[in-house]
């Protein structure tokens, strides 16, 4: 019984079962071509669609945009680490008991920088605005030596003014002579460190104020042109063109170039105000550039390597070149009669007065410098892992972590019986600082916000990858389908002849 049932339901079911197979068939040949057809659509779409594009797109200085939030209060922690040279044996020298002149750095004495953006002004795609900077101390970041500890300093204020007394003739001279003669100022004084980064109160700036002597910028210690709101104004491009064009410079202080040194590219600003370095520029490994107000020029960084940043975030590797202040890759100014000597990089001419004072930018210690600058000195170590790189984001062009290290000097003359000691011409170090960035976007947001590129480009490619595999199988599946459909016709065209 239970058997017969069984044969019955056979025999019923058989037919039924026929149909259904030959309608899957179908509907698979159906299937297999739609699938076919829509992954051949989005593979070619994926393939020809860049996602970086449309991502660096997104990243533009838009109004209102979590970029230009963080372009105005940028999200980076500045560390400027400063070291001061003392120069310890002023009165041995001076009495020619010591044959050179003996010079201890001092430091680090750490400030965090804060640098916001102020008179922030729009023209179509273009952005204009001034700096404004304040430091805050961090001792845990500096030597134990207090802020209130005195060293011996040159006299910044003296030994300025001299190279430009010598310039404008004889009635100055004597008026100088006279100020001199009357204000009695030391060559080299006794100051607190503090006085020396940041203040400077001195009786003989009183007394030069006084004849209105013109003698910025250092007359107000060493950082203090760093402090406050910048003179110069930055005009930048804002991308929204063109992304690759982000954040380069297109005017300083509403002028398309320099008008400082003597050749043509020194002179041309068209560089990155140091937050975006341009996609396109870092896809191509090419040299960038990075323009430094405090000294007006621009300063190339080449690629190095890759590497990979805190947090670990693959980064790129830029180096700024050891010769880039050696005579080959010097700016020349236009005005002066420099004596261009290796390491040395004369930028007195970058101050908008007239006056300008004899001050030069080393690397720390004269490191890569001519082994002359070293001649008159004891103490001076350059280190050669005193070297400026930058990390940028390989996508976003941003830096994720930097460092830059100069050296101030002084061009030191005689003036009547002032520093007749001293050799004629000779360049005293004053300080040096390491400018230190580190983007402090926690790491979320960076996933978030700024790896959503990589993460888009990655998936994008899985997709790719994805969408093509399924193209094969489907045209695989499809060709096994229609052949499986041509051997039955075959089959059945075999069986009608037999
Ligand atoms: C940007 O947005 C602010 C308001 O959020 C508006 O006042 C300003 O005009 C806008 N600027 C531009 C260039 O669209
Ligand atoms: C600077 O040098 C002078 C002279 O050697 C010394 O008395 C003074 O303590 C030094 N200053 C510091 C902060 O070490
Ligand atoms: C500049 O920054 C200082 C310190 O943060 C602040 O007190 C001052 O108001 C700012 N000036 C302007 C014009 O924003
Ligand atoms: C320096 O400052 C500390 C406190 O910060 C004080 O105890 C010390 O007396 C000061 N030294 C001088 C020389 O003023
Ligand atoms: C300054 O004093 C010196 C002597 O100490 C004198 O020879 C010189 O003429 C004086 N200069 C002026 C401008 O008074
Ligand atoms: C600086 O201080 C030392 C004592 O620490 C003193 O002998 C010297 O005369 C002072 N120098 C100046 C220029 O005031
Ligand atoms: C500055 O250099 C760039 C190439 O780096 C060039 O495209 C631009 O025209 C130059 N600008 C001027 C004002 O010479
Ligand atoms: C050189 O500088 C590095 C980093 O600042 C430091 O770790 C190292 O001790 C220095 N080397 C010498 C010889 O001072």
């Amino acid at each position: 019984m239970a058997a017969n049932k069984e044969l019955i339901h056979e025999a019923a079911i058989q037919p039924l079962m026929s149909k259904f197979k030959f309608e899957i068939k179908k509907k698979n040949k159906s299937r297999n071509i739609f699938v076919l057809i829509f992954s051949s659509v989005f593979m070619v779409l994926s393939w020809f669609t860049d996602v970086n594009k449309i991502v660096l797109e997104n990243i533009v200085l838009k109004n209102n945009s979590q970029m230009l939030d963080w372009y105005i209060n940028p999200p980076v922690n500045k560390i400027l680490k400063v070291y001061i040279f003392n120069y310890t044996n002023i009165e041995k020298y001076k009495s020619g008991e010591d044959k050179k002149l003996h010079v201890q750095d001092i430091g680090p004495f750490s400030f965090e920088e804060i640098a916001d953006k102020i008179d922030v002004k729009w023209n179509d795609e273009f952005l204009t605005y001034r700096e404004n900077r304040s430091h805050k101390f961090l001792p845990h970041l500096s030597t134990n030596i207090p802020l209130n500890s005195t060293i011996i300093f040159p006299n910044i204020l003296l030994i300025s003014a001299i190279p430009n007394i010598h310039r404008i003739g004889f009635a100055a001279k004597t008026a100088f002579g006279t100020l001199l003669n009357l204000s009695k100022p030391k060559q080299f004084e006794n100051l607190t460190i503090e006085e020396s980064i940041f203040r400077f109160p001195t009786p003989f700036k009183r007394a030069v104020s006084m004849v209105k002597w013109n003698l910025s910028p250092y007359d107000t210690g060493l950082l203090m042109k760093r402090s406050g709101i910048s003179e110069t104004a930055i005009t930048i491009n804002t991308g929204i063109k063109d992304y690759n064009e982000i954040g380069k410079i297109v005017r300083i202080n509403g002028k398309n170039k320099l008008d400082i040194w003597k050749s043509e590219s020194c002179n041309n600003v068209s560089a990155s105000d140091g937050a975006f370095y341009g996609p396109e520029n870092l896809r191509q490994r090419k040299e960038v550039q990075a323009y430094i107000p405090e000294i007006c020029r621009t300063l190339p960084m080449e690629y190095y390597g890759k590497s990979s940043a805190f947090q670990s975030i693959p980064v790129l590797h830029y180096n700024i070149p050891d010769d880039i202040f050696n005579k080959e890759k010097n700016c020349e100014p236009k005005n002066t009669e420099s004596q261009n000597i290796d390491g040395l990089f004369d930028f007195s001419q970058c101050d908008i007065v007239d006056e300008s004072p004899p001050i030069f930018v080393s690397f720390p210690h004269f490191l890569h410098g001519d082994p002359k600058l070293f001649e008159h000195f004891e103490g001076l170590k350059p280190n050669k892992s005193h070297k400026s790189f930058v990390h940028l984001h390989p996508r976003i062009s941003v830096p994720i972590q930097g460092s830059l290290f100069m050296q101030l000097n002084l061009q030191l003359f005689h003036f009547r019986n002032y520093f007749k000691e001293f050799p004629e011409g000779i360049i005293l170090p004053l300080s040096w600082i390491e400018v230190t960035i580190e983007n402090k976007i926690e790491r979320n947001v960076w996933w978030f916000f700024f790896l959503s590129a990589d993460f888009a480009d990655y998936s994008m490619n899985f997709m790719r990858i994805l969408l093509t595999i399924v193209f094969l199988f489907a045209s695989k599946s499809l060709y096994d389908s229609l052949k499986k459909e041509e051997e039955n016709y075959q089959n059945k065209k075999i069986i009608r002849i037999s």
